[in-house]
């Protein structure tokens, strides 16, 4: 995610915003860049990549001054290079800002300054700000930046300085963090407690609508109609390793309990009630050419594969496009039939993973036109497909995938559900899809309020030594990632299978030793998975059983039951992921596991 940092006060500035964006680095993050308010206006240096290049152009190219701003940039509008890096500065570079957040109606915004002869210099949102500071800017600047503000639709935590109001920075937050430090007669602004920890352990988180204004004699707060606003002084009391997991012992806790606010994030702005349907703006292809589609390969590995498989019964089911879903280390390496009404959908966390990169390759080279999934903007799979959807989930540190499995999977609602309406999906089925989508995140809150039951479930079996799981039609691909979950960072052996294909062979594993864990919504296909339960339990396996409500056909089959929320059957599994990604967090952790970085694992494959 990005990172802010902003300092005002007696010292040097430079060093310290550096050392700053430094304790943000594990955030992750593709460009960073500063800008100092000094004798000779606002001086700016920008770098792609990593901090290290920004110092050495620091140090080829220093800059003096007590005042000035830092970011680390996570790209989400435009690529990571040096032009769309932060701080983003006026045409004539007086003004100067630093952003985090969405700003929706960037592109609206932008055509409007545009054709008041406002010049762009970058891809990003952010731009847009600077250019409407100035536009309004009369008096003061935290007028300007109060008035500019007024215009904006979405998320911001931002930092602004301007030549013409020297010896003052500018914050204000509307849905992403921002907070001002407290030193001896020093003032930061950071988006992240880490940043400034090094100085001082006095800060403000500010709230949503509040705007601060910091001078070298102290800070005021306002609100959005400039009025002043009371604040709390709180102290800091954790250490470092702490702030930078949010105080969650590991970053994939960290990262399972962001889900509803990244799930909300995937949909952001993309949702379309009224009609429906999805908005989706960086396809790159037309409704007519969706239209002429006539089969599609999903193709991806490990648990972006367990989303394919999802996206594939989705598409089938509301498009009636023929969908086949391959492992990318198997499509590169077949002869498969690819035609130019061929959709190539390849889905990656990471964007670089060499698999799905080469199998996505061999695609364009047949003619598909080919979409990315994919949570890192301006990866190479981002970069080199014909268009795409970005997950928008912020960086997944955990090498176990958690955060971006369930934006992969309502990634492919959103993709349905707009070729669906293009298709035969009614208006009215449509809309009942966008409520499901809608009350995911407040559903996934309600079952990570219950973590608890998991962690008890997780001492009953951290001493298993194997593991299945079973779910029937979404839910299969469900009980793959369970399973996959589980063994990758307990090293507990784990498989998932298709509920019915237990008589099939895997029964023969069946004895009071192990544990079966059913993904048993209240769906179409329940009351066949009734009889798998009973198969495993006149067998003595352990039931452990997720429902949506309560059965009484399940009656004295169940060891363990976790209630899900109810939703639509093809959003089942977005729910069922998350308590089974608890279920192996804690096993793990019971089990002494290094969780973050499992042994043997790496959090992006970009070798064969
Ligand atoms: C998921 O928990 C694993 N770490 C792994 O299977 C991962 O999903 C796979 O390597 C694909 O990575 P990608 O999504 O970045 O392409």
């Amino acid at each position: 995610m990005c990172g802010i940092v902003g300092y005002i006060g007696p010292r040097v500035a430079t060093p310290l915003l550096v050392d700053g964006l430094r304790r943000l680095e594990y955030r992750g993050y593709d460009s960073a860049g500063i800008a100092i308010l000094n004798g000779h206006g606002v001086e700016t240096r920008k770098a792609a990549g990593k901090i290290s290049r920004l110092e050495s152009l620091l140090s080829s190219s220093p800059i003096e001054g007590n005042i000035g701003i830092a970011h680390t940039r996570w790209a989400t509008h435009g690529a990571p290079t040096e032009c769309n890096a932060h701080p983003h500065v006026t045409e004539d570079g007086s003004i100067a800002v630093v952003h985090n957040g969405i700003i929706e109606n960037a592109s609206t915004l932008r055509t409007r300054l545009t054709e008041r002869g406002h010049v762009f210099s970058s891809e990003t949102d952010t731009e847009v700000l600077a250019h409407l500071i100035e536009e309004l800017y009369e008096d003061t600047l935290e007028k300007a930046v109060i008035a500019a503000l007024s215009h904006v639709e979405g998320t911001y935590g931002i930092a602004v300085m301007a030549a013409s109001d020297p010896g003052k920075l500018v914050a204000a937050r509307l849905g992403s963090p921002l907070l001002l430090g407290l030193g001896e007669d020093e003032y930061f602004i950071a988006s992240d407690v880490s940043a400034i920890l090094a100085h001082t352990r006095q800060v403000i988180y500010l709230d949503d609508g509040d705007v601060a204004v910091l001078t070298r004699d102290g800070y005021d707060i306002f609100d959005l109609d400039a009025a002043t606003k009371s604040h709390v002084v709180s102290r800091v009391d954790w250490d470092l390793d702490q702030i930078e997991k949010g105080g969650y012992a590991h970053f994939m806790l960290k990262e399972i309990f962001e889900q509803p606010s990244t799930i909300g994030n995937t949909m952001r702005g993309r949702l379309l009630e009224e009609e429906g349907t999805a908005k989706l703006g960086g396809l790159n292809i037309s409704d007519e050419e969706l239209l002429d589609i006539d089969n599609i390969i999903i193709t991806a590995c490990g648990t972006s594969w367990h989303s394919a498989l999802i996206g594939e019964h989705m598409l089938e089911e509301l498009t009636r496009i023929p969908v086949e879903v391959e492992y990318a280390s198997e499509f590169r390496y077949r002869n498969p039939i690819v035609t130019d009404r061929t959709l190539c959908i390849v889905i990656s966390q990471s964007g670089e993973t060499a698999d799905t990169l080469a199998a996505m390759r061999e695609a364009k080279r047949r003619g598909a036109r080919t979409l990315g999934l994919v949570n890192v903007v301006g990866s190479t799979i981002a970069r080199e497909s014909d268009g795409g959807i970005y997950l928008h989930a912020g960086p997944e540190i955990g090498v176990a995938s958690t955060k971006a499995f369930t934006s992969q999977v309502v990634a492919l609602a959103l993709l349905t559900l707009k070729m669906a309406r293009l298709r035969d999906l009614s208006i009215l089925r449509g809309r009942e899809i966008v409520a499901g989508l809608q009350a995911l995140p407040g559903q996934v809150q309600q079952m990570l309020d219950r973590a608890d039951e998991l962690e008890e479930l997780a001492e009953e079996f951290k001493r298993s030594p194997n593991f299945l799981y079973l779910g029937r039609g979404f839910n299969f691909p469900a009980a793959l990632e369970g399973a996959l979950k589980l063994k990758e960072i307990s090293y507990i052996h784990a498989e998932g299978y298709p509920a019915a294909e237990m008589k099939h062979g895997p029964i023969a594993l069946i004895d009071a030793m192990m544990p079966v864990v059913f993904i048993a919504p209240h769906d179409s296909v329940f009351d066949k998975l009734v009889s798998n339960v009973q198969e495993v339990r006149a067998r003595k396996g352990k039931t452990i059983v997720l429902t949506s409500r309560d059965e009484p056909a399940l009656e004295g089959l169940v060891d363990y039951e976790f209630r899900m929320p109810e939703t639509l059957e093809m959003l089942t599994p977005v729910l069922a992921a998350v308590p089974l990604q608890l279920l192996a967090y804690y096993i793990a952790v019971k089990r002494g596991s290094n969780v973050d970085q499992p042994r043997n694992l790496a959090k992006s494959v970009t070798v064969e």
